[in-house]
């Protein structure tokens, strides 16, 4: 592609003989009318171009399963650009030729009986945009020259960049190189602890043949075409810094660096404006799904600025899982750093189905279950309420060790990396009351005092007394009730995050790439698929209430069962303790307002005027 008199045919015709495929000239291929109009001296309108863009890209399209072929054509919008690349994104490789407006001018008109109207040539140059995913060729290169460029930019380099061979990296880049990109891959050189590891990767999966291996920055990014895609598959943190400045050096404007770690959606803003300091693309690309879901199909949220995202889409969406309709569990979620933001607030909500889960185990455990007769009984509530998260704890409860459950001997300490204690701090950053994710959080806080906890139970708690009077239904609905709260409130915290912060994001569409791929997908994800289309609220919706009204006597039944036996079941207790404080009319923040007045002179409103005044009172 390139302007009119930049060299288009010389080097298409030239590329295609050292590469040996058939070569197309675009304007060849205009239909009748247009040829016509042109000969009539008419320029040639968007409507016009758009049937004739559409004809070259069949012709690619065509070529693109064969050995591949060379089209020129001058494309010089994007817009253009994007029509003829539709469904070949991934398999074809613009080139564009520049010079300036003087170099082309002068050698048009060296041209033996050529001569070009510097109008035509500027008005070109006033509708061109610049490509920035092409291999840019300066034209005051000789044509031989030109051609070693290219054919070493496309059959040399690879298409996308993986740093970072860990459990996660390894998955993604076998996961790509299945789809039929060429990638390359980047593990550090650490004497004795981490050597050769992507030649060894590399060797050890047939898939991996084409790919590139590197334990040298320089190289690794050398191997990539311009402009490069690298995705940083290594431990979110300060580790993340030291990548970007170990990259830094080798890196050219126009670049991208995807953070496909958990990283903290700050952070995440502060290095985008960073980097685009020193005009460098990052894209904040939250992964869910795990070891297997990175290899099989993860669900992406990538956030940034959306123009990058166009970049990276044709990887990122071949790679993602799809849902029931086909489509990428991957798309646009928003400016700064609203990927790990909505990536951070699924793990909120992850903590809460794990702790619900834990809780119902502990309410059958109590009952006189063994962990199989736990699973079984979770296995019958797959017909109505299934998740990924219902069926591994299903397979974890059966697991044994021995004559003895694994999950007996797992010491009761629940870990955790960051994401569920940031979501609780943004959550009353922004005021909302997740509280669910808070208190799953503590949960497991409070399991980490084990030594404590052990002493206590001594002192403390009291002997189990009776069975609880519930029913394995009681129990099914109180956590149906649960989740339901959960989902309200993790998207209630997204809702306001987006408002706040304008991003402007569509939890229809969040809760669509969240329906397959990732650690929350669930029925329940996407019966809300179709729910955030009419609303942004879930207790607003009909179906929702009727549920949660139909639920609600189990929910009261079993918590208070439990309180009873000292069974501790803080998410469940929170679930119907929020929609307690939620659904009355009349709470009691009428006396902590009038406290706050009292020792601090806050003021107050009144129930008894409509002016929104606010009062103070001398109590005393
Ligand atoms: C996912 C998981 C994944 C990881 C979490 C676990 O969506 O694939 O959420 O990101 O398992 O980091 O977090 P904790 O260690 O905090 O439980």
């Amino acid at each position: 592609m390139g302007v009119s008199g930049v060299g288009k045919s010389t080097m298409g015709n030239l590329l295609s003989k050292k590469l040996n495929i058939p070569f197309f000239d675009g304007d060849d291929y205009h239909p009748e009318r247009n040829i016509i109009k042109m000969s009539k001296g008419k320029a040639l309108d968007d409507n016009d171009r758009k049937e004739w863009l559409q004809t070259l890209n069949k012709l690619a399209l065509k070529h693109v399963t064969n050995k591949g072929c060379v089209i020129v054509c001058s494309a010089l919008k994007a817009k253009y650009r994007d029509i003829l690349s539709t469904k070949i994104q991934q398999n074809s490789k613009w080139i564009f030729l520049h010079g300036s407006f003087e170099q082309i001018t002068e050698r048009i008109n060296n041209r033996e009986g050529h001569f070009m109207n510097s109008n035509l040539l500027k008005s070109q140059f006033d509708i061109l945009e610049e490509p920035e995913n092409a291999i840019k060729i300066d034209i005051s290169l000789t044509p031989n020259d030109i051609v070693k460029v290219i054919k070493k930019e496309l059959l040399e380099k690879t298409a996308f960049g993986l740093f970072g061979l860990g459990v996660m990296g390894k998955s993604l880049s076998r996961n790509l190189a299945n789809k039929g990109f060429k990638i390359s891959l980047f593990n550090r050189h650490v004497a004795e602890q981490e050597e050769n590891i992507a030649v060894n990767f590399k060797n050890e999966f047939k898939e991996l043949s084409t790919a590139l291996p590197f334990d040298n920055i320089a190289s690794f990014v050398n191997s990539l075409q311009a402009p490069r895609k690298i995705m940083l598959m290594v431990n979110a943190g300060k580790i993340i810094d030291t990548v970007i400045e170990d990259l830094l050096p080798f890196l050219s404007e126009g670049d991208i660096l995807i953070d496909g770690g958990n990283s903290n959606y700050n952070k995440t803003k502060e290095r985008f404006d960073y980097l685009k300091s020193k005009n460098i693309h990052f894209i904040g690309a939250g992964v869910s799904g795990g070891e297997e879901g990175a290899l099989k199909g993860p669900s992406i949220m990538p956030g940034g600025a959306k123009e990058t995202y166009k970049y990276i889409k044709p990887y990122l969406e071949a790679i993602a899982a799809k849902d029931k309709n086909n489509l990428p569990c991957c798309t646009y979620i928003g400016t700064e750093g609203s990927g790990h933001f909505v990536k951070m607030v699924h793990n909120g909500i992850e903590y809460v189905e794990m702790q619900l889960l834990a809780e119902i185990y502990t309410i059958l455990k109590y009952q006189g279950n063994s962990p199989d007769e736990i699973a079984t009984i979770l296995e019958s509530w797959k017909e109505t309420t299934n998740s990924y998260l219902l069926e591994i704890t299903i397979n974890i409860l059966r697991k044994k060790e021995g004559t003895d459950w694994l999950v007996n001997k797992i010491m009761d300490k629940a870990g955790n990396k960051g994401t569920g204690n940031w979501t609780t701090i943004s959550t009353a950053e922004l005021g909302v009351p997740s509280t669910m994710i808070a208190s799953a959080l503590f949960a497991r806080y409070t399991s980490f005092y084990k030594d404590e906890r052990v002493a206590a139970s001594k002192k403390i708690s009291s002997e189990a007394s009776s069975k609880l009077n519930i029913t394995n239904d009681n129990l099914l609905k109180a956590y149906q009730f649960a989740r339901i709260i959960n989902h309200y409130q993790g998207f209630k915290l997204i809702n306001q995050a987006s408002i706040s912060y304008n991003w402007d994001l569509n939890l229809s569409e969040l809760s669509r790439i969240w329906t397959n791929g990732c650690i929350i997908k669930s029925d329940l994800m996407v019966e809300l698929v179709s729910i955030f289309k009419t609303t942004d609220n879930l207790l607003t919706d009909n179906l929702i209430i009727q549920q949660l009204k139909t639920l609600k006597p189990s929910v009261k039944k079993v918590v208070s069962e439990c309180v009873l036996n000292e069974l501790a079941i803080p998410n469940l207790s929170e679930s119907i303790n929020f929609l307690n404080s939620f659904a009355a009319a009349n709470s009691s923040a009428n006396l902590i307002q009038a406290q706050r007045d009292y020792f601090g002179a806050h003021t107050y409103q009144r129930n008894d005027e409509d002016s929104g005044k606010f009062h103070h009172t001398k109590w005393i």
